[in-house]
């Protein structure tokens, strides 16, 4: 196994970068948080990074825990903690969880699956599909399919400069795949200028 095959992109090596660049899709935050927020209740956020996505769904009144294998990317979500939200984080393994079957009413998972290989990409979703309730929710927010169009096609050009190899099999193949994997049917897709996409599967 490479050194930390998790999360060996640029900016998985940089996660004061990571925070910095993160604040400019905070918009697109925003947006899945209140998608994601449809489902009321206990959300997972599976690859939480430094916990942006997971503070947007606590702010709106969620009980939120998310869970990352890196502490160095937790650290900073640990710092995003605050004493009248219910957000806790947690190190673990999204293929693993140490949760019971239908824990959560609705799981999340934002910009990871196209950093990780798809065994582990459909291993995390199907976790996902264990410990969220029948009819709860899986929230994919990820980079849009290549052959989706334009947007997706323009955003290839510089992410590709600075995405893990396993970027470029999650956009050429599209996510479908991983989904029919794990089991999971789409029931609702929407996309920011064609480049991001905001899957919600059950
Ligand atoms: C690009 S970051 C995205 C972080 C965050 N979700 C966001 O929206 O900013 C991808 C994250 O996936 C995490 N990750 C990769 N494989 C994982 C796994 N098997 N279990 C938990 N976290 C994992 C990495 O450690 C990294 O923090």
């Amino acid at each position: 196994m490479p050194d930390r095959y998790f999360n060996n992109g640029w900016f998985g090596r940089h996660p004061s970068a990571y925070e910095i660049a993160s604040v400019f899709i905070a918009p697109l935050r925003r947006y899945a948080a209140r998608i994601a927020g449809r489902s009321p209740g206990r959300i997972i956020d599976i690859a939480t990074g430094t916990g942006a996505n997971a503070l947007k769904l606590a702010q709106l009144g969620h009980s939120v825990v998310g869970i990352d294998l890196d502490q160095e990317m937790l650290a900073k979500a640990h710092k995003k903690r605050r004493s009248h939200l219910d957000l806790d984080f947690m190190h673990g393994d999204g293929t693993a969880l140490p949760f019971n079957d239908d824990t959560f009413d609705a799981a999340t998972i934002s910009f990871a699956m196209h950093d990780v290989p798809p065994e582990i990409g459909v291993g995390i979703l199907r976790e996902a599909r264990r410990v969220v309730r029948p009819k709860g929710r899986i929230h994919i927010i990820d980079y849009n399919d290549l052959g989706s169009g334009f947007g997706a096609r323009l955003l290839y050009r510089v992410a590709r400069f600075y995405e893990t190899p396993n970027y470029f099999g999650f956009v050429r193949g599209g996510v479908a795949r991983y989904l029919e994997a794990a089991g999971l049917t789409v029931d609702r897709k929407r996309h920011f200028l064609g480049a991001v996409q905001f899957l919600s599967a059950v």
